[in-house]
């Protein structure tokens, strides 16, 4: 049990429209209530619904943020793309950055290290997304990989107060299987030792469900968790936060 600032976040990744909206009555009525406890909920709708969303959460505490952003903070023809500035201008507060469905892609360090810094030009509080494959975690490279990841990502970021770390293994992602306690533990306190003076918060990201999240809260150094399909479920949404403090 624990008893902490944490956060929820819901990546609702492609899915969603504008029908969805009426699935989050039962979100903002549990942000309201005492059960939330000390539970930040942020939502990260697609492009199309952040307007929307930030419409509904008008009166509640509920964050929204985008679930990626173009690397330059001027307009531009960049066709399909949206950058950090128009994410705020409609309303998102936070934004990720580096998912490796993004990185998959084509997505290198140096691009998220652009992408890094001008959102937090824009004011938006960055999702910094890092995490090993499995091949990288059979040859042991998880430690290399993940100081690299963050070294080059946040390359001359000085003022690291608007930054959190989603620490989601791509091996976990929509697989079911999340590390072991004791792996999770060790690596997400590797994280935090990469920082000198004081660690961003760092989040774990990985098929987190109402099944596991009895044993995932009990991992001390984890500040909140960035979760995928089971966010798209009200029900199991609010089922994660309220497991989480009972
Ligand atoms: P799942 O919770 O569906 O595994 O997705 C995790 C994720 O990618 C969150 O960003």
């Amino acid at each position: 049990m624990t008893n902490k600032y944490m956060y929820f976040i819901a990546n609702w990744k492609m899915y969603g429209n504008l029908s969805s909206l009426n699935t989050l009555n039962k979100i903002i009525k549990f942000s309201k209530s005492k059960e939330i406890n000390k539970g930040r909920l942020i939502y990260c709708p697609p492009y199309t619904l952040i307007s929307a969303f930030s419409k509904k959460f008008k009166n509640c505490q509920i964050g929204i943020g985008g679930q990626n952003c173009h690397e330059s903070i001027s307009y531009g023809p960049y066709t399909g793309s949206v950058n950090a500035k128009m994410l705020k201008n409609i309303g998102a507060h936070f934004v990720i950055i580096g998912h490796s469905e993004n990185r998959e892609k084509g997505e290198n360090d140096k691009l998220i290290n652009l992408k890094i810094k001008n959102a937090l030009l824009a004011k938006l509080k960055v999702i910094f997304c890092i995490g090993e494959t499995l091949t990288q975690k059979k040859k042991k490279k998880t430690e290399f990989v993940l100081s690299k990841q963050i070294k080059v990502g946040l390359n001359s970021v000085k003022n690291k107060s608007n930054i959190f770390i989603a620490y989601e293994p791509v091996w976990s992602i929509g697989t079911g299987v999340v590390p072991k306690s004791k792996d999770l533990f060790k690596t997400i306190n590797f994280i935090k030792s990469k920082f000198k003076d004081k660690s961003p918060k760092v989040f774990y990201g990985g098929s987190v469900n109402p099944q596991n999240i009895n044993d995932l809260k009990e991992i001390n150094n984890i500040d909140g968790f960035l979760i995928g399909g089971a966010s798209q479920n009200t029900k199991k949404f609010i089922d994660i936060v309220k497991k989480t403090y009972t």
